[in-house]
């Protein structure tokens, strides 16, 4: 998966990292594993990180067996581009989740700083258990021990925009996982 392919045909974007048929399989496969995990045991609140997790929030969720509900926590950790800051609450859930298994569903996971914060945050709150899915995780990156019990795909340290992930807000609705090249980053 280092090797990035070109674009689709047509579109001028970014290389393609991983293919939206390859995403909305392992979509596929992680839904049914969710759902036998938590089969017989109430809901679940799945806990979308905005605004990167958005896209595969729609796609998880609606592939779900099992009773759930879904909110939206919004945090940032980074200010505009790709440098990396303090994890900041910009949005909390509307709803509490005492005694709740509680999935958080994020975008990527880089540093860990994020998921970690969230995890601590939510944890304060005692629900029934928590777990985590994400998308995408650099493992090169990886400075915190983060758990991640549901997990797309494991990918180098490059940059990544589309299905959810963004650069600077640009290219979030791509249907696939595109790299974005340094010098696209450029600019800021
Ligand atoms: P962490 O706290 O370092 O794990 O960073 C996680 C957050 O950084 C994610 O939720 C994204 O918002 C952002 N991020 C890190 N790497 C990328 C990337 O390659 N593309 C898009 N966003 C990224
Ligand atoms: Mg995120």
């Amino acid at each position: 998966m280092t090797n990035a392919q070109s674009p689709p045909a047509g579109g001028g974007g970014p290389p393609v990292l991983i293919s939206e048929e390859t995403i909305r399989d392992r979509v596929v496969d992680l839904a049914s594993q969710i759902s036998r995990d938590y089969r017989g045991q109430g809901e679940v609140v799945l806990v979308g990180v905005l605004k990167g997790a958005f896209v595969l929030l729609a796609d998880l969720s609606r592939r779900l067996t099992i009773p759930r509900r879904i909110e939206f926590i919004a945090l940032s950790s980074y200010e505009t581009g790709s440098v990396s800051g303090e994890v900041r609450l910009e949005m909390d859930l509307r709803h509490r989740v005492e005694g709740k298994h509680v999935l958080i569903v994020e975008d990527i996971v880089d540093s860990g700083q994020t998921l970690h914060y969230l995890i601590e945050l939510l944890q304060a709150r005692s629900p029934a258990s928590i777990r985590t899915c994400a998308l995408v995780r650099k493992l090169s990156r990886a400075k915190l021990e983060v758990q991640v019990d549901y997990l797309g795909f494991d990918i180098p340290d490059v940059w990544v925009v589309g299905y959810g992930l963004d650069y600077a807000e640009q290219h979030r609705t791509l249907p696939y996982i595109g790299v974005l090249e340094p010098e696209e980053q450029s600019g800021e």
